[in-house]
């Protein structure tokens, strides 16, 4: 989609007072600086580096060298006037084997940020795990292992102990259903392992590995505790894409949205698994990994969730069809290709699906505060000869998307807060520097930022705290 001229609903929209507007990154995706300071080796710097698995061979090496230019940066998002950053702590710059005693070079990175953040007026939201595991665990098993949970609560507490004077706002780990089923189901991101029972232990283990940093974070008197999920609406549609659609597909919806959603809602917010996870976890490797008080552990109270919410997925029964790797237990499923319009990442643009996510967890997880920890979209940006990135659909997508969320806090759903993803274009894992999700350009060549139309609409919004309606 290329825009030409930019059509936005033309309501003026106001947000809730002490609404918060922030945008986001990771580290593996931005730092770049991969030797610097004694950063031991992660799971991406290994599977970037095997043939295939990133597009171009592209690797987190330089990414955007926002470790030596995090002070510009800091700077940019200071010009947005946002009121809240959240970036991810790479573990591996902190333990460069994943245990033992904080590297005081790679902490001093997060310390440094932290006081440019501060300096800046910008809340540090700090995210302890964004995917970036050190190697040096994965080779003792990764997240099949639980000790990679006991190594992760004792990080947990060595990053807070030093950062606990000026970040208040911690999220323990990042889509923990992503890291498990394509890092060790599909394997199309890394560790890039193919195995549905290595999934199931994994994200247990991600689970027990939050539950266990959330009672760490609390003992240590931190402030707001959150974890961030993936979730989306599960859509039951015919198999053609009809609409019109039988007890077959609500039941193939019923599962997915088990799968997808309630694995990690249900445990966290509810201390239980939901059946159908039980039963399909029990025919791949059993669950001999879950143990007596792993509930009560990963169902430590927390102060808000993060949601990150890009599209829905659209199931439809369809005997005969082969398993989707990604979600065990979905023999007879298929995941008819949605109608367009799509990003560039061919994922489709529902706005209204972000709506109806956050009035279904007000309604069926009530009490706990909501964050749109990200949204945001890949674009084919190109700047123009006069060097502006006129990212109109981009524009588009989050206007609409901002609408949809605020119709859900008129509807009821208790929304904090929206982080856009992301403040810079950066390493989209298996998709290399190919996928723009930026609101400011990179260009990779120079590390030049370029601003994009996108961004300086997004400092309206956060300065008028809404939507103006305005055509630009
Ligand atoms: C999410 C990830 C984030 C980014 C976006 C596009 O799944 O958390 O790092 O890649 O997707």
């Amino acid at each position: 989609m290329t825009a030409t001229t930019l059509q936005t609903d033309d309501r003026p929209l106001t947000f809730p007072p002490g609404f918060v507007w922030g945008a986001a990154t990771a580290a593996y995706q931005i730092e770049g600086a991969a030797r610097d300071d004694g950063r031991g080796p992660s799971i991406w710097d290994t599977f970037s580096r095997v043939p295939g698995k990133v597009a171009g061979g592209h690797t987190g090496d330089v990414a955007c060298d926002h470790y030596h230019r995090y002070r510009e940066d800091v700077r940019l998002m200071a010009g947005l006037g946002l009121d809240a950053y959240r970036f991810s702590v790479a573990w591996p710059r902190v333990q460069p084997d994943g245990s033992g005693p904080v590297d005081p070079r790679g902490i001093g990175f997060y310390d440094r940020l932290v006081d440019a953040l501060l300096d800046a007026g910008i809340t540090p939201y700090a995210t302890l795990y964004h995917w970036d595991l050190p190697q040096a665990l994965e080779d003792r098993g990764g997240w099949t292992s639980r000790d990679t949970a006991l190594r992760f609560a004792d990080y947990t507490g060595l990053v807070h102990d030093r950062l606990a004077d000026r970040v208040d706002t911690w999220t323990t780990i990042n889509e923990p259903w992503v890291a498990a089923y394509l890092g060790y189901g599909s394997g199309v991101h890394a560790p890039g392992r193919t195995s549905a029972a290595d999934a199931f232990r994994a994200a247990h283990h991600l689970l027990l590995a939050h539950g266990l940093a959330a009672r760490r974070l609390r003992a240590g008197g931190a402030e707001r505790i959150s974890l961030t999920l993936n979730l989306a609406p599960i859509v039951a549609t015919g198999i053609s894409g009809a609409s019109g659609t039988s007890e077959q597909d609500a039941a193939a919806a019923g599962l997915i949205d088990a799968m997808l959603n309630r694995q990690f809602l249900d445990p966290v917010l509810r201390g239980e698994y939901a059946g159908p996870v039980l039963d399909v976890a029990s025919r791949h490797g059993g669950l001999d990994h879950v143990h007596g008080d792993d509930l009560a552990v990963i169902a430590e109270p927390i102060d808000s969730l993060g949601i990150n919410y890009y599209n829905p997925t659209y199931v439809a029964a369809a005997p005969g069809t082969p398993p989707n790797p990604v979600y065990p237990g979905s023999e007879g499923i298929a995941f008819p290709p949605a109608a367009p319009p799509h990003t560039a990442m061919g994922w489709p643009i529902v706005p209204e699906g972000l709506g109806d996510l956050l009035i279904r967890l007000s309604r069926d997880y009530p009490g706990v505060p909501l964050v749109v920890t990200e949204n945001g979209a890949a674009f084919d940006d190109v700047p123009d000869p006069d060097g502006r990135v006129r990212d109109g659909a981009r524009i588009r997508y989050l206007d609409a998307h901002l609408r949809a969320a605020h119709a859900a806090l008129t509807a009821g759903a208790d929304l904090r807060g929206y982080l856009v993803w992301s403040f810079l274009d950066n390493f989209e894992w298996a998709e290399g520097y190919g996928k723009r999700f930026g609101i400011v350009y990179v260009d990779y060549a120079d590390q030049r930022r370029l601003p994009k139309d996108s961004a300086q609409w997004f400092r309206d919004v956060i300065a008028r705290n809404g939507l103006g309606g305005e055509v630009a």
